[in-house]
């Protein structure tokens, strides 16, 4: 057991990760429970502390296009033109790993998940470190991605040393994952960088084949950022109904919703806009599941943009075998 320090301390950090032990780290995503991503030592105390299944892989993080290119055989051209683009960025690329990258890290692929994270403080810390960071989101395997501190310190304290504070995540959801099969690119996860960007940039059709309905692929298990609490979606007012007696909690995108049995709700975005409501999906999962309701009812986005990656997730959050 640790008792866990939060801070801003770059140099702490860096300590803390030469040492083979771990730190939760921010970025504009979700926050991740970092370590030295060349030590398979340090490695394992991830899946460990995480309790992640060893099949599912990690991602590694680097400050830049130089790191990244030593833990990489190549990187295609079209994926040059998209790291110059989007990176730093909410964006994760799979390319045949170097010597360089252990096993534990791929779960045994020959091909090695890397992003340039866009967070000033993990940024600095990176380049200050002679290794790249492997680091899955900060949460217990299978629950809400954090996306500040305190819900990194609600799910991991005493189990790691450091919380590196870097505020709340802007994006809020986990790094679009893409990759580059057959001169084709796909992308695995649905993230902020979506289908059209990338097809933008690039002047390619891009496939949209998210590993989770492909048995062979690690990792993307269909249920996923799941709350304790029964999580449901569908139409709100429809669903109001038919739980009707029960206490209930309501995720909506922007509209406000009125029954007596709603005990608690939260809007995501009462403008509208599909960016903020990505920003507080998460933090609106994690509430309403540490309140007192008995359930938590919410509506799918417009299928729009980052809307796909959100519907994705509560897709995921509502799944039940
Ligand atoms: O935004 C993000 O990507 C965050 C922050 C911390 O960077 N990280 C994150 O990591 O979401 P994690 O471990 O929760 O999700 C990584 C996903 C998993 O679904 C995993 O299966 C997939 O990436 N992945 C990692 N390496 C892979 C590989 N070599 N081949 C196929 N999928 C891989
Ligand atoms: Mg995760």
């Amino acid at each position: 057991m640790y008792k866990t320090q939060v801070g801003a301390n770059i140099e702490d950090a860096k300590h803390i990760l030469e040492q083979a032990e771990l730190v939760a780290i921010p970025t504009e995503t979700v926050y991740g429970l970092a370590a030295n991503g060349l030590d398979p030592q340090a490695i394992s105390r991830i899946y460990e502390v995480k309790k992640r299944p060893q099949f599912n892989p990690l991602i590694l993080h680097v400050s830049g296009l130089d790191q990244m290119k030593k833990l990489v055989l190549n990187i295609p051209m079209v994926f040059q033109k998209l790291i110059a683009h989007f990176s730093p960025g909410p964006i994760t690329y799979l390319l045949p790993k170097s010597k360089l990258v252990p096993e534990l890290v791929t779960a045994g692929s020959e091909m090695v998940a890397v992003r340039i994270p866009d967070h000033p403080l993990t940024l600095s810390l990176l380049s200050s470190l002679d290794f790249p960071l492997a680091a899955p989101s900060a949460n217990i395997s299978g629950y809400v991605s954090p996306v500040s501190a305190s819900h990194v310190l609600s799910g991991l304290s005493g189990l790691v040393p450091y919380i590196l504070d870097g505020g709340l995540c802007k994006v809020g959801l986990e790094s679009t994952i893409i990759g580059f099969e057959n001169k084709r690119i796909q992308i695995h996860r649905m993230g902020a960088i979506t289908k059209e960007q990338i097809e933008l940039v690039t002047g390619m059709p891009v496939e949209i084949t998210l590993a989770h309905e492909n048995p062979s692929a690690p990792g993307q298990l269909k249920s996923h950022y799941a709350t304790k609490k029964p999580f449901l979606l569908g139409n709100v007012e429809d669903l109001l109904i038919l739980h009707k007696g029960k206490k209930i909690g309501v995720i909506s995108f922007k509209d406000s919703y009125q029954s007596c049995e709603l005990a608690k709700q939260l809007i995501l975005s009462p403008t509208g806009d599909l960016r903020i409501a990505a920003a507080n999906l998460f933090s609106a999962m994690r509430d309403l599941d540490q309140s007192d309701v008995d359930m938590i009812i919410a509506e799918p986005v417009p299928l729009e943009g980052i809307g796909h990656a959100i519907n994705d997730r509560l897709e995921r959050a509502a799944y039940t075998d």
